[in-house]
This record gives structure tokens, C-alpha cells and sequence, in this order.
């Protein structure tokens, strides 16, 4: 049994979220952990082997602390009906930007080999989101000394994740960026700002607890704190740093002035996500549930939004801080984030 990684240990309380889909790169990732932060890898939608590449590059840069973070893939079976009349829908846009929409299906996003590769590279903390993994996987982790961490959006799974043994959890706001880590995919998204979930889960667990949501200054970073969590996390504050791996049209929507809300939306992969309101939304607020199926389906249609600069049907992942954010340096930006 090796020691397992402390947050407490951490120079800077501060964290980078895992961001799938292109944000974190291991050149972000390392600067934040050599800024004294903790930096995060995405490990989610992401082939097994580009994952241990991370890993690896990530390590090359900085000796610091690193994270990875785990997709948790239930079983679910949407409604067929509203699947595809979904899918019907988004024909004139795929027609518009000449492609053709994905087959919907249901996948575990290679869970075994990902845990298996973790275990194997052993990053000092893996997170797991949209859902909750059995114990002996907690089990393995702690005996590598890595740190197990499950993203809650509820009391009630906070209270389930330590009793199947979370090493800790990192609690997310509803101002969070990209997709909430509810576990039920039904549900529907919480409202509790992460104030309120802090006071409410720190005082009744009795791990280490993480804060995400909406964080861009640090004097809401001190209030998290002084409400019970160990360190803070961001996203979306990282979204325009040098280091990041956000495509173009995301960084141009998060600098140009008519994108001014988030919101809910299930219109891009069948999974509520926080992104800046765009016409896409905006056409599919009816969307049904059903991820992985959607995520598939419109895959292609986003690719091609993003490659023609196309703001208005892309999804551009951002939380409630979205109009705070800033390009440069992601060390100055986990400095500035620091309680
Ligand atoms: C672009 C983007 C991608 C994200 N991808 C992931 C992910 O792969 N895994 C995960 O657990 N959370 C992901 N999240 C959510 C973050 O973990 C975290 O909850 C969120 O960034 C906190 O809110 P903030 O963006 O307002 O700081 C993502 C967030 C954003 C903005």
C-alpha cells in the first residue's frame, strides 16, 4: 500500500478541470501543476492510447501532481421514438453544413482499458464523472497511492460515493461549464449553486471535498474555502490561457459580445451541458435525453460548425463566469484563482 496523494499537500489550492474535447492539453496541465496548482487530463471521448500519451507528455514537462479524469458510462436506453425524431430534425442543418449525421449508440468509452492504463501510469488523483464506480476500483486506486475523486452535483451522491468508498469528491455548482455530472441522465439538473452544496456536503462527509463552478476570482475561492472545501477547481477561467487546447470558434465566441448567457442544454449530446446560448440551443431546447446515443449522432455536425467558424451551431462549453475569462498564461491564471 503506497500513500495516497493529499490535497492538503498542494502549494496552490487550485485545480484544472478536466476539459474533453480538445481544452486540456498536457502542456496546461503541467503548467498548473508547476505554478503549485493541480493540474487535470481529460480522459473522456479520448482513444486509450492518446490518453497514456497525455500522461507522458504531461510528465515531461513537470515532476508536479497530475490528474485524469474518467468518463463513468451507465447503461441507457433512450427513447427510440424521441431519438430519432430528434435525429430528423437536425437533417437540414446536416444538409446545410454538407455532412452526414451520426449513428446513434451507446458505448462505454473504453472504461476497462482507461482504468486499466490509470492503474498501470498511476497520475496522482482520477476523478470520475457521470456517474459512480464499485468499490474495489477505489480499492485499487488507493493501493497505488493514487486519489480517487467522484464529481457529485447532490448531497445524496456525496453520501452514496463515501459510503462505496471515494477517496474524495469534488463538488459541482450548477454555474459549472460543459456537462453536469448528475449520475441519473434522466434527471433533471440540479439548481443548487455551489455555495449552498459546499456548506451542505463538507459538513456531512468526511473526505476531502473539491469546489467547481463559475470559480474566476479568488475571493470566491476563499469563500469556498472557508466553507470546507480543500481546494478549488476551474474550467472555463482556463478556457483562453496559452497552454489550452481550445479550438478557434470557441475562443472567438467566448471573446465576442453577443454571446452574453449560458445555459442548460441537451441539444448536443443528450446530456445536460452549460454552454454560451446560441442558435442551436436556442432551435433544440426540447432535445431528449439520450447520451452517449446523441453525443454520436451530432458528433459530425459540431466537427464541421467548428472547422467553418460556424458560433452559431458549435457548442461552446462555458459556465456562468464565462464573461470574466482571460487569454495568457495559464500559471498567472491559477495564481489569480488562488485563495
Ligand atoms: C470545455 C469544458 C469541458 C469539460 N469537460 C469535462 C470532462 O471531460 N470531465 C469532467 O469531469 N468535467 C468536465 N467539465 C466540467 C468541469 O469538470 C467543471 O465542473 C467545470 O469546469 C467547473 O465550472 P467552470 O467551467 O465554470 O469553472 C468540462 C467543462 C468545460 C468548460
Amino acid at each position: 500500500m503506497n500513500d495516497v496523494f493529499d490535497l492538503r499537500d498542494l502549494a496552490l489550492p487550485v485545480i484544472s478541470s478536466p476539459m474533453a474535447g480538445g481544452p486540456s492539453t498536457p502542456a496546461l496541465a503541467a503548467a498548473v501543476s508547476e505554478a503549485g496548482g493541480l493540474g487535470f487530463l481529460a480522459a473522456g471521448s479520448t482513444a486509450p492510447e492518446a490518453v497514456a500519451a497525455d500522461i507522458n507528455a504531461a510528465r515531461v514537462d513537470t515532476t508536479g501532481p497530475l490528474g485524469v479524469n474518467l468518463f463513468v458510462v451507465d447503461a441507457y436506453e433512450p427513447n427510440p421514438v424521441l431519438l430519432d425524431s430528434y435525429r430528423r430534425s437536425l437533417q437540414p442543418e446536416a444538409t446545410r453544413l454538407q455532412v452526414a449525421l451520426g449513428e446513434p449508440q451507446w458505448e462505454d468509452d473504453h472504461w476497462q482499458a482507461k482504468l486499466d492504463l490509470v492503474l498501470d501510469l498511476r497520475p496522482d488523483m482520477v476523478s470520475f464523472t457521470f456517474g459512480c464506480p464499485a468499490d474495489d476500483v477505489f480499492d485499487a486506486l488507493a493501493h497505488r497511492g493514487i486519489l480517487s475523486c467522484v464529481t457529485v452535483s447532490s448531497l445524496d451522491e456525496a453520501t452514496a460515493a463515501v459510503a462505496r468508498g471515494a477517496g474524495s469528491l469534488c463538488i459541482q455548482g450548477h454555474e459549472a461549464g460543459g456537462h453536469r455530472a448528475t449520475w441519473d441522465a434522466d434527471a433533471s439538473p440540479s439548481t443548487s449553486p455551489l455555495m449552498t452544496l459546499v456548506s451542505a456536503i463538507a459538513s456531512s462527509v468526511d473526505v476531502p471535498v473539491v469546489a467547481a463552478g463559475g470559480i474566476v476570482d479568488t475571493s470566491t475561492s476563499r469563500a469556498l474555502m472557508d466553507r470546507g472545501a480543500v481546494a478549488v477547481q476551474a474550467g472555463t477561467a482556463y478556457l483562453l490561457t496559452d497552454e489550452a487546447g481550445t479550438n478557434a470558434t470557441h475562443r472567438a465566441a467566448l471573446v465576442d459580445p453577443n454571446f452574453t448567457r449560458t445555459t442548460l442544454t441537451r441539444a448536443f449530446t443528450g446530456r445536460w451541458a452549460r454552454g454560451l446560448e446560441n442558435r442551436f440551443i436556442a432551435e433544440h431546447a426540447d432535445a431528449p435525453a439520450g447520451y452517449p446515443h446523441l453525443h454520436h449522432v451530432t458528433f459530425p455536425l459540431r466537427q464541421a460548425a467548428i472547422a467553418a467558424g460556424d458560433m452559431e451551431v458549435a457548442h461552446l462549453w462555458a459556465g456562468t463566469g464565462h464573461s470574466h475569462v482571460r487569454s495568457g498564461a495559464a500559471a498567472d491564471v491559477t495564481r489569480a484563482l488562488a485563495p
